[in-house]
Formats: structure tokens, sequence, C-alpha cells
């Protein structure tokens, strides 16, 4: 089986545990973004193979010289997300919220592509490369208001703005961390689609629904750790072509 030829008998079970549920939610990560253009962080073409984390996605990292992360990945990131599109494995979500059958998905991704896809309720768990604040005077701007022709962008106030995403050695958001962890262990299928599950405490998610009762259901076209440990239905392949059998398969189950 490859990317494009999926498990006949594993899609139906799949289709039918997201139908008969009272409570889906989706956990995502970079690999349901990777069909739009934009880089995994892991694994071959991953950032992380361009770029040391320790040296450009620490928050030590960045306050220490602001000017060469933005130079280096906050550009690169600024630029793949101007380019890129929603596809089907983001639509095919969005198609599920639609018809009842998802609440909420908790993304680990920064690009704001499921909001554009038609999703509403989306927790982003590691915030967002849509607004920026300053780091002396905690104003807000979005990225059309930045000045990118000189970095870091410059404040008013004679601050820089940094994205008001999470860089390693940050805590998570309270209220998301807190609202993501009480979605997981009331959920009764998590659909897990295109993150490797290895940065903390994101991946901890399917973890609690498991042990909670749920069905989790994972999407990717490798086999990361997570199968291993906690997913019942594998659905080998790339987010688009499953996203979109699945939200069909659905559809004609309601
Ligand atoms: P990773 O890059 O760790 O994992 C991406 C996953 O997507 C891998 O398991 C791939 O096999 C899978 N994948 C690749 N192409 C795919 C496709 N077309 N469809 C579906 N899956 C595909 O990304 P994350 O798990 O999101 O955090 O990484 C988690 C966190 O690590 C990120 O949010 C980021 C990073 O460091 C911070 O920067 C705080």
């Amino acid at each position: 089986m490859d990317g494009t030829l999926m498990d006949d008998t594993l899609m139906k079970k799949a289709a039918e545990a997201i139908s008969r549920s009272h409570h889906t939610v989706a956990l995502t990560g970079a690999g349901i973004s990777v069909e739009s253009g934009i880089p995994p962080f892991r694994g071959k073409g991953g950032l992380w193979e361009i770029y040391d984390p320790m040296e450009y996605a620490t928050i030590d990292a960045f306050l220490r010289n602001p000017e060469k992360v933005w130079r280096v990945l906050l550009m690169a990131t600024i630029n793949d997300l101007k380019k890129a599109e929603p596809h089907s494995g983001h639509i095919g979500l969005a198609r599920l919220e639609a018809i009842g059958r998802l609440r909420t998905i908790i993304t680990q991704n920064v690009d704001g592509l499921h909001q554009r896809a038609g999703s509403r309720d989306v927790i982003e768990f590691h915030g967002s490369f849509a607004s920026y604040r300053c780091l002396r005077c905690d104003r807000k701007a979005g990225m059309e208001a930045l000045e990118l022709s000189t970095l870091p962008p410059p404040c008013e106030c004679g601050g820089i703005y940094r994205p008001d995403c999470v860089f390693f050695g940050e805590m998570i958001p309270p209220h998301h961390l807190e609202r993501s962890h009480t979605i997981a262990a009331q959920c009764d299928v998590m659909l897990v689609v295109g993150t490797s599950a290895t940065v903390q405490p994101a991946a901890d998610l399917p973890l609690v629904a498991k042990q909670a009762g749920a069905v989790i259901i994972e999407v990717n076209p490798e086999k990361p750790p997570l199968t291993r440990r906690v997913s019942d239905i594998f659905l080998k392949g790339k987010a688009g072509p499953v996203m979109d059998r699945l939200a069909t398969e659905v559809e004609h189950r309601i």
C-alpha cells in the first residue's frame, strides 16, 4: 500500500467509528500542510534537517539574536505560508465539522489553513503566524501591518515584534492546554493527522484520549511511533486523498 492506495476495510471501519461517534476531535501536525507546500519539521525535507532548532527555534535563541532568527527561520516560514492554500485534507476535516461529525481541531500548526478551509473550532496549540506582538509594549499587529523590510520588524515604541507562536522553552498558552486536555479526555474518537507526535505536551493528547476510552484513528504515510502505542486504526497515506475519502464515506453514512 502506498500514499494513493488505501485499505478499504480500515477506511470503512474509521468511517463507521466517526459516524457513530458523539464527540470526534482531530489533532493535526505539519504533515497535513505538506501538500500545501509547507515543509514538515522532521524527516526528509524537514526544517530541522536544514536549521538546527537549538539555534533558531528556542526562545533563548530568539532573544539572543532576534535579527538572525527573523532573517532565517521566520522569513522562510512566512514566505511559505504566503503561498500556501488549504487542500482536500484540510477541507475534509472542515466537511466533517459541517455535518456535525467533528467538534474541534487541535492543531500544532501555525499556518491558519484549517480556518481558511472552513473549520470553525480550531485550537492553535502552538500559536499562530497570523499575529505578532511587540516585546516591549505588547502592541499587537497582523502580518500585513509588519514592516518586513527591516528585521526584526520594529514597533513604533522602539521595541521589536515577535510572532504569536510558541518557541521551544515557552509554555503552551494555559487556556489552550487546559481546553485541549479536557477535550481529549472527553472525546470518543480522536483523528490524528500528519503528526509525528514527538513534541510534548501535544504528543500526550492521543494518550489521554486513549486512556479515556476513545478510538484513535491515525492518518500518515509513514508509521510514526504513536501507531505502535495507541492507534486503533491506521490509515496509511497522504492527508489529502485519505481525508477526502474519509469525509465522503462519513457523509454517505449520515
Ligand atoms: P513533524 O515534522 O514532526 O511530523 C510530520 C508528520 O507528518 C510525520 O509523521 C510525517 O510522516 C507526516 N506526513 C508527511 N507528509 C504527510 C502528508 N502528506 N500527509 C499526512 N502526513 C504526512 O511535525 P509535527 O508532528 O507537527 O513545534 O511536529 C510537532 C512540533 O514540532 C511542531 O508543532 C513544531 C515542531 O518543532 C514547535 O515549533 C514548538
